[in-house]
């Protein structure tokens, strides 16, 4: 069964707890956090995330779009992440990301390994056991509501193929919509991370909706 992850990027902050409330259908929360540094953006860090946390049961997955995340995942996870989810291109081996992988289960929530449009799924290949999620950014990562880029649609249908009988879940983020989605499930994509169609939509449990 296919999850939606609606990205709280896209959210109206001056009303988060209404605009959280708005979310039937999905299990999921998608939490972007940038740096300035990693991308050129800066969004929100940990201190709001544990406000989130109070008014959501939703799993929340959080996109570290930073130059460092092993520095700051502990407070990330402190402030009730369920899933934490960090860029292969942030690390400088194979040594340190998979330490961090590791690092992350064992503080008891699930891990996520995430790649550019730019990066190859062949870079994935030695962490395909140390896994819980594999993203793949269908845009440019940095700001909402850009266009899909159709590359994804392949490189979902490589790491399935990848998989084997592994148990990771591979999500797709950036210009997610109803007729994009449903490419990205039909390529093997188990999570779908929507912003703007979501929170754009007048009624946003018929957008949800047409993403399942
Ligand atoms: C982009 C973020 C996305 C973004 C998706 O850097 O990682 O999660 O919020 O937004 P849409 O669905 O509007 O492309
Ligand atoms: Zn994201």
């Amino acid at each position: 069964m296919t999850k939606i992850a609606p990205s709280v990027l896209s959210a109206d902050f001056t009303k988060l707890k209404d605009e959280i409330d708005t979310l039937e259908g999905a299990e999921w929360l998608h939490y972007d956090v940038m740096d300035g540094h990693f991308v050129p953006n800066i969004s929100f860090g940990y201190g709001i995330l544990s406000q989130l946390r109070k008014i959501t049961d939703k799993f929340i997955d959080v996109h570290l779009m930073i130059t460092d995340p092993l520095f700051y995942c502990d407070e990330f996870i402190k402030a009730g992440a369920d899933l934490v989810n960090f860029h292969l291109e942030s690390q400088d081996s194979v040594e340190h990301t998979k330490a961090l992988l590791a690092y992350i289960r064992k503080q008891g929530v699930k891990n996520g390994l995430t790649i550019k449009p730019g990066t190859d799924v062949e870079a994935l290949k030695p962490f395909l056991d140390d896994v819980d999620l594999i993203l793949v950014m269908s845009v440019e990562p940095g700001f909402g509501g850009q266009s899909f880029n159709p590359k994804a649609v392949e490189k979902i249908k490589a790491i399935k193929d990848m998989r084997g009988d592994r148990n990771f879940v591979i999500e797709v983020d950036g210009g997610i919509n109803a007729e994009t989605g449903k490419q990205c499930v039909e390529a093997g994509a188990d999570v779908l991370v929507a912003g703007s169609y979501v929170f754009k939509a007048k009624d946003r449990k018929a957008a949800i909706a047409s993403l399942l």
